[in-house]
């Protein structure tokens, strides 16, 4: 059995708690400043609800703080890990914190985690960025990739990429969103209840990403599958060609970079 502990359960620590809860095996210990918010939680998925100290005696230590909570946390986070005997894994889930400063916090030789979820984690279909520091071994990683596994699907990427890729996996959710009910708006205009059109764009997105993650093939082929010739799918795309759809896409990844 692994214990999971969680600090801060606010939107991101609780989605990632709720995941853990659904192994059988993982132990819950949930901290949060105001306890109200550990206590409605722990009402929902079970667990223990604690303080940030109990917390952090568990196997692998979640901080679910903003980034600039993280130095009112620490210190005392520092004093615990010190004291044990074995070496816990803390996982931060900040923000544009590096491992580097993580670790300036914590402990040179505190194993860290470094992850950058997705808000599909809610429903088990997040996309999880991850990086670990030199002391995490092949072991800790494997048990924590395990037990986390109801998240979603777990990406390692060198650290010095993360921000770039979270310009699409991080903000991703919001760009596709804004397309779904963009697509939803037209079907409107057709004549379709809001509802129904809303949940033709959004299983449609749903469904043409996971076949091209399943079959491997790359969009642009996908894409041609459903164009025939003369016909109507074509025409949707000269329209979105006409609007810089492409550019316009691209140009929001890069538009997040650079903030
Ligand atoms: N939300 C996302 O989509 C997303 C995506 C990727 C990464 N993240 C990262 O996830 C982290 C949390 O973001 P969030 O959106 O979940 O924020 P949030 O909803 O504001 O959650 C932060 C939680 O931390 C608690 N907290 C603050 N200080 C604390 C302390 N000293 N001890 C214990 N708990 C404390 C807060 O408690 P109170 O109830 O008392 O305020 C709150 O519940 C951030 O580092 C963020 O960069 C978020």
């Amino acid at each position: 059995m692994l214990t999971l502990g969680f600090i801060g359960t606010g939107n991101m620590g609780s989605a990632l708690a709720a995941a853990a809860a659904k192994q059988r095996d993982n132990r819950l210990l949930l901290a949060n400043r105001s306890r109200a918010k550990a206590e409605a939680l722990c009402g929902k998925i079970g667990g223990e609800v604690t303080d940030n100290c109990g917390a952090a005696q568990a196997d692998y230590v979640f901080l679910g703080v903003k980034p600039q909570m993280l130095p009112d946390v620490t210190p005392e986070l520092r004093e615990v890990l010190a004291r044990q005997n074995r070496a816990a894994v803390v996982v931060s889930m900040a923000a544009v914190t590096s491992i580097a400063r993580l670790k300036e916090l914590l402990g040179a030789d505190v194993p860290v985690i470094r992850i950058m979820p997705n808000t599909p984690v809610a429903v088990g279909e997040g996309l999880i960025l991850y990086a670990c520091s030199g002391e995490v071994t092949e072991e800790a990683q494997q048990r924590f990739l395990e037990a986390m596994s109801a998240a979603g699907r777990f990406v390692w990427i060198e650290e010095r990429l993360i921000d770039a890729a979270a310009c699409i996996s991080g903000c991703g959710p919001a760009f596709v969103d804004l397309f779904i009910e963009a697509m939803a708006d037209g079907g409107v205009a057709c004549g379709l209840p809001r509802a129904l059109a809303l949940e033709l764009a959004a299983a449609t997105v749903s469904g043409s990403a996971k076949l091209m993650l399943e079959n491997g093939k790359h969009p642009a082929q996908l894409k041609d599958e459903v164009c025939s010739p003369g016909g109507t799918t074509i025409q949707g795309v000269r329209a979105l060609e006409k609007g810089g759809f492409r550019s316009a896409a691209m140009e929001a990844v890069i538009a997040a970079f650079n903030k």
